[in-house]
Parts: structure tokens; sequence; C-alpha cells
């Protein structure tokens, strides 16, 4: 059985589960959230100690202004209403990507870094902003800066996922098969699982599902 401690994921779907359910793509982030409470908590459940949610891209930007705000205004929400309950349950909350969004939010999740650093039990990182391309880029600027050897362990050191392992598996939901400037150097070994179900109807049962394939599955790193 494979040990189980990193589980990432690309949560699709939810603009199309809004226009087919309520004709509003809103309302399926609003409910994309519901599901994120849940696999948070069967995270929790399953001893998982890494939960890595892609939530906003470098891309998404290109996104209408109405769409960005209110996905902003539901992280907020979502901060204020419950970074207590998760620092309660020992969970760590961290950003990988780059916070330049409005005072309120930038200082929110600061805070929200600092009250849950010395927690032990579930990290959940919040790929927010985030791009994997230029994380990359990023982390080899600032070996050439310092002027250190360009090899595999100081690259690591400049990604935001320093010190984490990398990915056992890579969930992506919403029938589309890619991965989206996501986590391309951390994900080179994960196994990836598409799932046909948007994000909002993705649920601890098909999680759970995942994780009982994953266990079986031979990782062979290259070797045989
Ligand atoms: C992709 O679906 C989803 C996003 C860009 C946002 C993810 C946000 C949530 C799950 C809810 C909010 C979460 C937090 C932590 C506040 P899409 O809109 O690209 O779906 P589509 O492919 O159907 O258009």
């Amino acid at each position: 059985m494979n040990p189980l401690k990193h589980v990432a994921i690309i949560m699709d779907g939810n603009g199309r589960w809004g226009l087919k359910k309520k004709k509003n793509r809103n309302l399926g982030h609003k409910e994309g959230l519901k599901t994120v409470e849940k696999i948070i908590q069967e995270s929790v459940k399953n001893k998982i100690k890494f939960l890595t949610l892609y939530a906003f891209s470098t891309e998404n930007w290109k996104r209408p202004k109405n769409e960005i705000n209110y996905l902003f205004n539901l992280l907020e929400t979502f901060l204020e209403n419950k970074i207590n309950q998760l620092n309660k349950q020992n969970i760590k909350f961290k950003v990988i990507g780059i916070k330049n969004f409005s005072k309120k939010l930038n200082k929110l999740l600061i805070q929200s870094e600092k009250k849950t650093y010395k927690n032990t039990s579930l990290q959940i990182n919040l790929a927010l902003n985030y791009g994997s391309k230029i994380e990359i880029l990023n982390a080899f600027k600032k070996l050439k800066k310092k002027n250190e050897l360009i090899n595999e362990k100081n690259l690591t050191n400049y990604l935001y996922t320093k010190n984490i392992p990398d990915p056992d598996i890579l969930i992506r939901t919403g029938n589309t098969k890619r991965l989206s400037n996501f986590l391309l150097w951390q994900l080179a070994y994960s196994e990836i699982f598409f799932e046909k179900k948007l994000w909002p109807e993705f649920n601890e049962n098909d999680f759970k599902k995942i994780i009982f394939k994953f266990k079986k599955i031979k990782r062979n790193y290259g070797s045989i």
C-alpha cells in the first residue's frame, strides 16, 4: 500500500455547474466552496498531510471583473468565518503564488498564515495567483542572483513548495485533461486522476475511491 502524504487538486467545472443549474457561473463557485470544505475534512480523516488546491491562476485575471471580485469576496468571507475553526483543528494555511490582491485580502491571507503557522495536522496550500512557469523561472533567477549551483535540490529550495513533498496524487475534475500551468515541476511522478464530475458535484466518496485506487498502484519512478 502506498503511503499518501500530499494531494493536489485542480478544482475545475464551477462555472459550467453554475450555468447548468442556476444560469450563473458565480453560483458554481459558491457551491464549489462547499466541496472545498468537504474535501478538507475528508483529508483530515484520512490523515493526509498536504492538500494543495488550485483556486486562481495567473491566467485567471483574464476573466470578467465581476467573476474575479465574486471569487475574492468568497475567499474573504471563508477566511473571516472559518480560519478559527481550521486553527482549532490544528490545520495550517499557506498561500502559494504572488499575493497582489486588495489590501484587505492580502492582510487576511497573511493573518491566516500567521495564525496557523505552527499547526501540524493538515497543511492547506491555496494556489492563488499561481503559475508554475513563473514559479520555476523565478527560482532560476534566484539561483543565478545568489550564484548557486543549478541542480534539483537548490532549485527546489526556491519553489513555493520548499520543504513540501511532491504530490502523490493530482486530481482534476471537470472532464478536462490538462495541467493548466499547475505544479509542472512538482507533478513529475504524481499519479493523475481525471474526473468527469464538475467540482461542485465531487464529494467525499469520489475522493475516497481515488485514495483507494492510489494505494494499490505500483509506483515505479522510472524503475521496473
Ligand atoms: C475552476 O472552475 C475554478 C476556479 C477558477 C476557482 C476555484 C474556486 C473555488 C473552488 C471556490 C472558491 C474557493 C475558495 C478557497 C474561496 P471554472 O470556473 O474554470 O469552471 P469551468 O471550466 O466550468 O468554466
